[in-house]
């Protein structure tokens, strides 16, 4: 999957010149469209992806946010029906073109989805499998990569002793740590989470937030959440989504104090959704 598919169709729109000098923003996203099949699931979405910031993307069930969020690593392209319009740039790069290189995105962007998927394999061989995939073999670099994820990951101390067992064997939210770290040891600019919790018990929940919070320092995270609470506590801005629309997209100290919209007000108060 190196080029856009032939039988999909994507135009690419001329878009306004970013800023050069503001080196913010690591994804914008102009006038996208996607359909599966006759079926329209995106709307002209437009936003930008801070660098080093948490953004939350919320709306109700059915709205487009996984939609959104796999598109951003084209991930949604393995969807044969699947149409786009617009653009999505990465890095002033538009991800879509021809020209572009999917394995940019996939050594760069990692992603989280909402049931822990560790492979069924050593808490080790989870965490070594992207860089051992980009070639690296020795065992002491692999080491330091395993203990340097797993600190991150905020999940070493729990499992250090117990490295060789299986994955499988570790709780849900140790599961979810585990897949962090190993998204994190591919070294990624952008971690991409859909849901990382939804799966979890409060506990469990309350360290990804925690470890969320820790990340952004290093990386530039997008998450889907449909718990509004968590977008409030973790997020520095919010996208609302409804049928497919971006319908404000703000800080979310402002959208869930005082929206724009009368839509995203009704949202966030519980009248629908
Ligand atoms: N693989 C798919 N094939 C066809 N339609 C899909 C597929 N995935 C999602 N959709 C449709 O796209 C819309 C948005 O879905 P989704 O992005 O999963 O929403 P959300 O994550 O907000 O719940 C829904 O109408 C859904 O039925
Ligand atoms: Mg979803």
């Amino acid at each position: 999957m190196t080029n856009a598919p032939e039988n999909k169709q994507v135009t690419i729109t001329n878009t306004i010149e970013p800023d050069k000098e503001d080196k913010k923003t690591i994804y914008s996203i102009d006038n996208f469209n996607l359909w599966y099949g006759d079926n329209q699931a995106l709307y002209d979405v437009q936003l930008d992806i801070p660098v080093n910031k948490v953004t939350a993307i919320i709306g109700p069930s059915g709205c487009g946010k996984s939609t959104f969020i796999k598109s951003l690593n084209r991930l949604v392209e393995l969807v044969p029906s699947v149409k786009m319009s617009g653009s999505i740039k990465y890095n002033d790069k538009e991800i879509f073109s021809p020209k572009f290189k999917v394995e940019d995105l996939r050594t760069s962007v990692g992603m989280v989805f909402q049931n822990p998927n560790p492979f069924p394999k050593s808490i080790y061989e989870n965490v070594v499998y992207g860089p051992k995939t980009h070639g690296i073999k020795k065992k002491k670099i692999l080491d330091e990569i395993v203990e340097k994820s797993l600190k991150e990951a905020a999940l070493w101390d729990e499992v250090k002793d117990r490295l060789n067992e299986n994955a499988f064997g570790l709780s849900g939210g140790q599961q979810q740590r585990l897949c962090i770290a190993r998204c994190l040891a591919i070294e990624p600019e952008v971690i991409l989470m859909d849901e990382p919790t939804s799966a979890l018990d409060p506990i469990s929940t309350t360290r990804i937030e925690e470890l969320v919070q820790e990340l952004k320092k290093d990386y530039s995270i997008a998450i889907v959440t449909h718990n509004m609470q968590q977008a409030a506590r973790i997020s520095d801005r919010t996208a609302f989504f409804l049928n497919g629309e971006v319908i404000e997209y703000n800080d979310t100290d402002k959208l869930f104090s005082n929206p724009d919209d009368k839509r995203t007000e009704d949202y966030i108060t519980g009248r629908f959704g």
